[in-house]
């Protein structure tokens, strides 16, 4: 493989020595069960052929020196002053490099012993297109000081340390759904996770259909502050609804019909969100059944349904996600388009049959760029295991 070698070249450039081991932790793509995770409901993503890639080699400090080869950057921090969020020559971390920190800090947390590296990092995961690429680099890194402590921590916990990191050290409100799909997946499944219970289920991808990414290749910044905002919005619904359905401790808890009945008393948009949540949740569940029982066409239907609700109600799409869902959806062999992951740009998944997979490329990207000027890039996704050393 060809980042492979890239990654190796690009280590003995750096540290002069071949690396120990390449950790590697793939992406994902969300088929349904959007905006739900933090609302305690289910989600069906499946972990994708793309990943970050981890090369390391042993080190006997405390220390982390780290190549960002994608970004032409570079940090160097210890695993002994991660509180600080500064790093070996006292200057705050930059973004980026505040991931990494963030995992050595959740699993010291737990009491796991950490080791300094050095290390490498490519991905071929785009960033900030709604396929969990720092996901990715979480899982990626844990999965590395793992190997380097000799410990073994669950997939689920792994996941759980990562999003401990993405909470509380880099400071987004994520839900489970990204690092557990890193952490768990499996080849030819979508993998159907209760985010209260944390039970999962793998679900085999029916023959003759393949799964298409569309990356509008539109970027919106203000995707972090508007996720956390939401995520309030449904803790508001929770807190409101919760004085007259006394059981509820997330809006996973309330039912359709219960919402119905008692909607009226949220404000007009916060209204909305919840809505969004609750039929969410039951459109996943229906959904993993569906898919289960190979009726490509019902599920196709849900994604359509998902993204209408996205775009409607949660308010988290823009005029090219909704251009690309809407040429998508026109073309034949396409059963269903949506938006995936937290939305405001990045990419569309598409349940396609197979034999249809090349034309539909090739079609929607000419209607993409009728409906907009721009260039997507679209390629078929195959689910694909979970993180591991290579
Ligand atoms: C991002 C978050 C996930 C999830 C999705 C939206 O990817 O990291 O936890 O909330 O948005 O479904």
């Amino acid at each position: 493989m060809d980042i492979l070698n890239r990654l190796a070249d690009t280590f003995k450039a750096s540290f002069h020595a071949k690396p120990a081991f390449i950790a590697c932790a793939p992406g994902r793509v969300n088929l349904l069960g959007e905006h739900v995770d933090y609302n305690e409901g289910w989600v069906l993503p499946m972990a994708i052929d793309r990943a970050a890639y981890l090369a390391v080699g042993e080190c006997s400090s405390p220390l982390v020196s780290l190549t960002a080869a994608d970004l032409d950057d570079g940090v160097a921090f210890r695993v002994t002053e991660l509180d600080s969020k500064i790093d070996v020559i006292g200057k705050p971390l930059k973004s980026w490099a505040r991931y990494p920190a963030g995992v050595a800090w959740a699993l010291k947390a737990r009491g796991l012993d950490l080791r300094g590296m050095d290390a490498v990092l490519t991905s071929d995961v785009p960033r900030g297109a709604g396929l969990s690429s720092s996901a990715a680099v979480e899982v990626a890194f844990a999965t590395a000081w793992q190997r380097l402590g000799g410990w073994a921590l669950a997939p689920m916990d792994l996941a759980r340390a990562c999003q401990h990191a993405e909470n509380q050290y880099v400071g987004v409100s994520t839900g489970l759904m990204d690092q557990f799909a890193s952490t768990c997946g499996r080849a030819g499944h979508a993998l159907l996770l209760d985010c209260r219970t944390l039970a999962w289920e793998p679900v085999p991808l029916p023959d003759g259909l393949t799964i298409v990414v569309a990356d509008t290749m539109v970027r919106r910044e203000l995707g972090k502050s508007e996720y956390n905002m939401r995520r309030a919005q449904c803790e508001e619904a929770v807190h409101i609804l919760s004085g007259v359905l006394l059981s509820i401790a997330a809006l996973r808890d309330v039912s359709v019909g219960d919402f119905n009945r008692h909607a009226h008393r949220l404000s007009p948009v916060v209204q909305q969100r919840a809505r969004h949540v609750v039929e969410e949740c039951a459109r996943t569940r229906a959904a993993a059944e569906v898919l289960k029982a190979g009726r490509a066409e019902e599920f196709g239907a849900l994604m359509n349904e998902c993204h209408a609700s996205l775009r409607d109600l949660y308010e988290v799409s823009c005029p090219e996600l909704d251009a690309m869902v809407g040429a998508a959806q026109k073309i034949e062999g396409c059963y269903g388009a949506r938006l995936t992951g937290a939305g405001f740009g990045g990419c569309t998944v598409n349940l396609v049959a197979a034999a249809a997979a090349e034309d539909f490329k090739r079609d929607l990207a000419a209607a993409y760029d009728r409906a907009t000027g721009k260039k997507a890039e679209i390629y078929v996704c195959q689910a694909s295991e979970g993180a591991k050393v290579l």
